[in-house]
């Protein structure tokens, strides 16, 4: 049994809560740490969100102890694995401190809002004992899944398209608004786009150079990009991020692939399961497993631990590539559009 210290009972430390109690048999939450009292009793009435568990409830903890500070949940003992669920600058801290301690670490993603910060952390997970990933869970979204299995297995023949999206109203849920200052959350850029940043990287490697356009609103947060990488001359890849949109849109993520031989096609708000679309045959919706990809992480880093093995589906260095990636994407919109290199 997995014995977690769960630091963030935000909207992703709910999240990562739900599935620590369908996973039962192999882990459980020993200790919640948030530093708002309701938060960390189980009062989640205010937490609001954007995708998975939206709704704040109610929980009864039960034997769960409460904790303020998150260095008395690092430094027990009785805890194997920090999960950090708490805003993006504090990240390096308490993962370098996690994994100095011998834990096991997830960390939310983006990894952290500077190279320097990632560096330290990847400096501390190589010298240490504990398992350590970043918690890309678009890695392990089923309709992600199924697009790199068919880009790498080559079922519907070479990608010669893709267009990756995630596009969001600005949002109103995080505690004291700390999403909208550009200083902690690294905007639009770091904060959402990084998921399609990340998941391209996981289809493509290290992309040559990024061009992108974006702006920055009031408060200086780049809170939109649209970027096309060069990766391989054969394919065009095309990926957006915003959250600049009004009240009301909500969140959609999606994308659409162009295979030679079909197209795959799925976007979460049309309320249309994945469908791949191929001339002269009725649309085909494959079967996906039934987890969203919050679980599927999750499963993933246990299962990690349990074996005794480093995680291979997401890497802390491609979780700081993915950083490196969105900041040069930000500095191309700052040039107009220029070509950046990244690496
Ligand atoms: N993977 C995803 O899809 C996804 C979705 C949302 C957020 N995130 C990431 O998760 C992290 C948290 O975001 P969120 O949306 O849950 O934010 P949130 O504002 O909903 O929750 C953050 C929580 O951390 C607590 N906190 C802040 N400082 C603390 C401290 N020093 N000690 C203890 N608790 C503290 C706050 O009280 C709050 O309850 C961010 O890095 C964000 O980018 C990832």
């Amino acid at each position: 049994m997995i014995r977690v210290g769960l630091i963030g009972a935000g909207f992703i430390g709910r999240n990562h809560f739900n599935q620590y109690a369908r996973l039962g048999q192999r882990a459980k939450v020993t200790v919640l740490c948030d530093q708002d009292a309701a938060r960390r009793a189980g009062d989640w009435s205010g937490v609001g969100g954007n995708l998975g568990d939206r709704q704040g409830t109610r929980r009864d903890l039960g034997d769960i102890r409460p904790c303020t500070d998150w260095r008395e949940v690092v430094a027990d003992p009785d805890v194997d694995l920090i999960d950090i669920c708490v805003p993006t600058p504090l990240h390096r801290e308490i993962a370098v401190a996690a994994l100095q301690a011998g834990r096991h670490v997830l960390c939310e993603k983006p990894m952290a809002l500077t190279l320097a910060d990632c560096d330290a952390m990847l400096e501390a997970a190589s010298r240490a004992a504990g398992r350590f990933m970043i918690a890309q869970c678009i890695r392990f979204w089923p309709e992600y899944v199924y697009l790199r299995e068919a880009f790498t297995d080559g079922r519907f023949g070479p990608l010669r398209a893709l267009h990756l999206r995630r596009q969001s109203q600005t949002p109103d849920y995080s505690l004291n608004n700390w999403l909208l200052r550009p200083e902690l959350s690294g905007g639009a850029v770091l904060d959402l786009h990084v998921h399609d940043v990340d998941f391209a990287l996981s289809l493509f490697g290290r992309p040559q150079a990024v061009c992108a356009r974006g702006y920055r609103r009031a408060a200086g947060s780049l809170d939109r990009i649209h970027a096309s990488w060069t990766v391989r001359q054969d394919v065009v890849l095309q990926l957006e991020g915003f959250w600049d949109l009004h009240a009301g849109f909500g969140f959609n993520m999606g994308f659409t692939a162009a295979f030679e031989q079909a197209s795959v096609c799925w976007d979460l708000n049309s309320g249309r399961p994945l469908t791949v679309y191929r001339t002269g045959q009725e649309p085909l919706v494959p079967a996906l497993g039934p987890d969203d990809g919050y679980f599927g992480e999750i499963e993933y880093f246990l299962s990690c631990i349990e074996r005794g093995e480093a995680p291979r589906a997401s890497t802390p260095q491609e979780s700081r590539d993915a950083v490196a990636v969105a900041l040069a994407e930000a500095r191309s919109a700052a040039a107009g559009g220029e070509p950046v290199a990244p690496f």
